[in-house]
């Protein structure tokens, strides 16, 4: 699933350096703008979309157009798929995978557990990752084959060998029934783990690649939500299950990603082992 540098051109290399520096600073001019939006919040207008609970705003569609026009301008030829605009082909193998905002039911509500979240692929692989939380200027980053980092220190998972040692992080929603979460949830507290959800997959994963939490489950998650969150995490040591099987990148899939030495356990209580 991540990018291997050593099977790469260092043409190519050079390309995805370049892409690496662009992102770190576009996804925070698209921050401000979205923080903007935050502090603004009571103008939006929010819409649903197919359930009740899945809302957005202006704020969520401009922001994906802000992410995509800076790096229009910059990579031409480049791909994009996204949350609120959807795919666009691009002319090479480089595509942006966005979430404007994840976590929008809390940003609409005025809490602020939401970022931004963009993976870059080179073809099927995941070759970098970025993940801004505008509220505590965090910025995660994963290069693959170069670590992960928050505000450009190095991170890495908990290093931990119980679930009883710290905290999972869990997302759910109603596009699946509560059948495919709850064993997951009576097996963990059953073991003496404990859980938090903060309504955003994106964070709750990046707070798994700087130790914080010890891992992530969601039975079913896009592929926007959790791939900068995937390569944070292998980045900083840790273990995520093949969400880029199946097509997993156009319709998403079971999301389990964890600190290495949890791995085996939480894989049996999640079925995924
Ligand atoms: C949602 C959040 C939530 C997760 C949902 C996602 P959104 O994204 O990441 O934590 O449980 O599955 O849809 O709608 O806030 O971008
Ligand atoms: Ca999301
Ligand atoms: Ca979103």
């Amino acid at each position: 699933m991540i990018l291997d540098p050593q099977e790469i051109s260092p043409e190519a290399k050079i390309e995805i350096d370049r892409r690496f520096l662009h992102g770190k600073e576009m996804i925070k001019q698209a921050g401000e703008k979205a923080l903007d939006y935050f502090n603004r919040r009571d103008e939006l207008v929010i819409e649903t979309k197919t359930d009740p609970q899945d809302v957005v705003s202006i704020a969520d569609q401009n922001v994906e157009e802000i992410i995509r026009n800076l790096t229009r301008a910059v990579f031409p030829g480049d791909g994009y798929l996204g949350e609120e605009h959807g795919q666009e082909a691009g002319t090479n193998d480089y595509l942006w995978v966005i979430d404007p905002i994840d976590g929008t039911a809390c940003f609409l509500t005025g809490m602020r557990s939401w970022c931004i979240s963009i993976a870059l692929m080179k073809g099927d692989k995941i070759a970098a990752g970025f993940v801004y939380d505008p509220n505590t200027d965090e910025l995660f980053t994963a290069l693959a084959g170069h670590g992960a980092q928050l505000n450009d220190k190095a991170i890495k998972t908990y290093d931990i060998k119980s679930v009883t040692e710290g905290v999972m992080g869990i997302g759910t929603s109603h596009r699946i029934p509560p059948s495919e979460l709850l064993p997951f949830l009576d097996k963990l507290l059953s073991s003496g783990g404990m859980f938090i959800r903060n309504g955003s997959c994106a964070l709750m994963m990046s707070y798994v690649a700087a130790g914080r939490l010890i891992g992530y489950f969601e039975p079913h998650i896009n592929s926007w939500d959790c791939l900068a969150g995937i390569i944070l995490i292998e980045e900083a040591g840790g273990w995520s299950s093949p969400f880029l099987d199946q097509d997993g990148l156009n319709k998403g899939n079971p999301i389990l990603a964890t600190a290495s030495g949890v791995a085996q356990d939480l894989r049996q209580m999640a079925n995924l082992a």
